[in-house]
């Protein structure tokens, strides 16, 4: 599976072991930044990766900032993407089961590594239930 992904400098650190660790599971990652952990602003990475998303050029991204919030929030702006903040592997799969979500967001400052990667795991295997959740998942986007 092709998987964007990107952080804020708070989710710096957890974007490394994240994309490290996807990689290792045999996926094809595509690190869009940033390369260091100096500071920057979490929208200019959310739009960049959800536009991507959006265009259909990944099957899913993974973006990390402190609380995972604002890169939620900035990329649920884009149509056609769907992302969902997760703190657990039980949010994971439904997200993925119930809402088709193609964007996982974590918090650097709250999740701890082990429950990233469980979250990973999960998001990145868990397929989407179909059935009365197609219906829900098209009225999503305003504009569908
Ligand atoms: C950066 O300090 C922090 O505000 C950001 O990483 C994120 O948590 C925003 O939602």
């Amino acid at each position: 599976m092709r998987v964007l992904i990107a952080s804020d400098h708070a989710g710096y650190e957890l974007k490394q072991l994240v994309a490290e660790y996807t990689g290792n599971r045999g996926h094809e990652v595509v690190d869009l930044g940033p390369a260091s952990g100096e500071a920057v602003d979490y929208p200019d990475f959310a739009h960049e990766l959800a536009a991507r998303v959006g265009r259909g050029e990944a099957e899913r991204g993974i973006l990390v900032c402190g609380t995972g919030i604002g890169m939620a929030m900035a990329a649920n702006r884009h149509t056609g993407v769907r992302a969902a903040l997760c703190h657990d592997a039980f949010t994971a799969e439904a997200a993925r089961r119930h809402n088709d979500a193609n964007v996982l967001c974590l918090g650097g400052r709250v999740t701890g590594s082990g429950v990233a990667l469980q979250i990973v795991d999960v998001f990145l295997a868990a397929p989407f239930d179909g059935g009365r959740h197609d219906r829900r998942v098209h009225k999503i986007d305003l504009n569908s």
